[in-house]
């Protein structure tokens, strides 16, 4: 089991928004999906490009470097050029922090 590790304030991260933090080396982004949060690995599996800083329509993410999309609560990757999927971080809300879990 892995390590709950605290990453900031949730209020700090507007719905339908997100925001890439830097934990232990892995870069995560951290989606607000209407008040529930969700993190997966902030680099693309095609070509490490930032998905934190990708377009949000509902569940989905678009990578902003070359428009592959992923299932934002599964990681699932649904269209080219990606084709392997994010890896998924656990993530709590514990009186008002963000915690993500990281393995061993
Ligand atoms: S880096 Fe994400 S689609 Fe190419």
């Amino acid at each position: 089991m892995g390590e709950f590790v605290k990453i900031g304030k949730a209020s700090e991260i507007d719905d339908k928004c997100a925001k890439c933090v830097e934990v232990k080396g892995h870069s995560i982004a951290v989606f607000n999906l209407g008040g529930e949060f969700y993190a997966i690995d902030d680099l693309c599996t095609h070509e490490e490009g930032p998905l934190s800083e990708g377009h949000i329509e509902g569940e989905e993410v678009e990578c902003p470097w070359h428009a592959a999309r992923f299932n934002i609560k599964t990681g699932k990757a649904l269209c080219a050029p990606a084709c392997e999927d994010q890896p998924v971080f656990n993530i709590r809300v514990v009186d008002g922090d963000l915690e993500v879990e990281i393995g061993d």
